[in-house]
């Protein structure tokens, strides 16, 4: 039910935002500028950041001269880009019913926010009801687990370990935008027009080789819950070995775990 996942997430969110500010911060912030670039930010551009976390996005378009605002629906968050950000505007409210009023926008973004959705495409839809015509819409999604280390690394080593199958509210699939041809269809779909689609390369540097379990167990929501439901045998296996496979990715102290997005934007005819 969508209404189950969707409260599980929000839930989540609720409890991780700090966690989710050292552990992510660093990572999310490398696909602001050619996010912001995608939707055309700059001097006067009326911009919603939606599922703006921690507000990155949405002070980034600021300090371009953007009248940019941010919305999410984790009151915690709010209040953490609130006081991040104390000249910039955010909101609490729900992507998938945006308090704002048809064509009132020029440019809206969702940065790895799209892949939490209890439904996407209605995010989408309203993404496209709330801008003008001409108006420019850009979201970013993790790459496949093939090529985001993180995840196929975590994913990897439930598959060996754990159990994928456990009692969760049942979410969209996590991956789904990361194909390009869906996103371009779900864009199309929702009426955008010329859709254009690229990866960005993203570094994520972690302080030692058990800090993915570490993050992933604490500072997720999904793959939180996912390792929360395994039992304590398979936790301990799970972690030794994403620990070994981390190690592989070590460079002078460091672990750098290559985590590439997808970028996609389109315009509102
Ligand atoms: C992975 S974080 C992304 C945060 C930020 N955009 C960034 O670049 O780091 C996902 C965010 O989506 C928000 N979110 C999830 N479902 C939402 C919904 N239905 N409406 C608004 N925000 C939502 C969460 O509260 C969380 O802040």
């Amino acid at each position: 039910m969508p209404g189950d996942f969707k409260a599980f997430e929000h839930s989540g969110w609720e409890s991780v935002a700090d966690a989710y500010v050292r552990a992510f911060g660093a990572l999310t912030i490398q696909c602001i500028r050619p996010l912001l670039d995608a939707v055309g930010a700059g001097p006067g551009v009326r911009l919603l950041d939606v599922a703006t976390g921690p507000g990155y996005v949405a002070a980034a378009a600021a300090e371009r001269g953007a009248a940019a605002t941010g919305v999410d629906f984790s009151a915690q968050m709010v209040s953490l880009a609130a006081q991040r950000y104390p000249n910039v505007e955010f909101r609490q409210g729900d992507a998938e019913a945006l308090p704002w009023v048809d064509s009132s926008l020029d440019a809206v973004t969702i940065n790895f926010g799209l892949l939490h959705l209890a439904r996407p495409d209605q995010a989408i839809a309203e993404a496209y009801r709330v801008l003008h015509p001409g108006g420019r819409f850009a979201f970013t999604v993790w790459a496949k687990p093939e090529e985001t280390a993180g995840f196929g690394i975590t994913l990897g080593a439930i598959q060996t370990h754990g159990n994928m199958r456990v009692p969760l509210p049942e979410g969209p699939p996590f991956f789904r935008f990361s194909d390009w041809a869906e996103s371009v269809r779900s864009l199309k779909t929702a009426g955008f027009v010329d859709p254009e689609i690229k990866k960005i390369e993203q570094m994520w540097q972690l302080p030692s080789a058990d800090a993915l379990f570490e993050i992933m167990r604490t500072a997720t929501v999904r793959t939180a819950g996912l390792l929360e439901n395994q039992s304590p045998q398979a936790l301990r296996s799970i972690r030794v070995m994403m620990a070994n496979a981390s190690r592989l990715y070590e460079r002078s102290g460091v672990v750098e775990l290559p985590m590439p997005a997808i970028l996609a934007r389109a315009v509102k005819p």
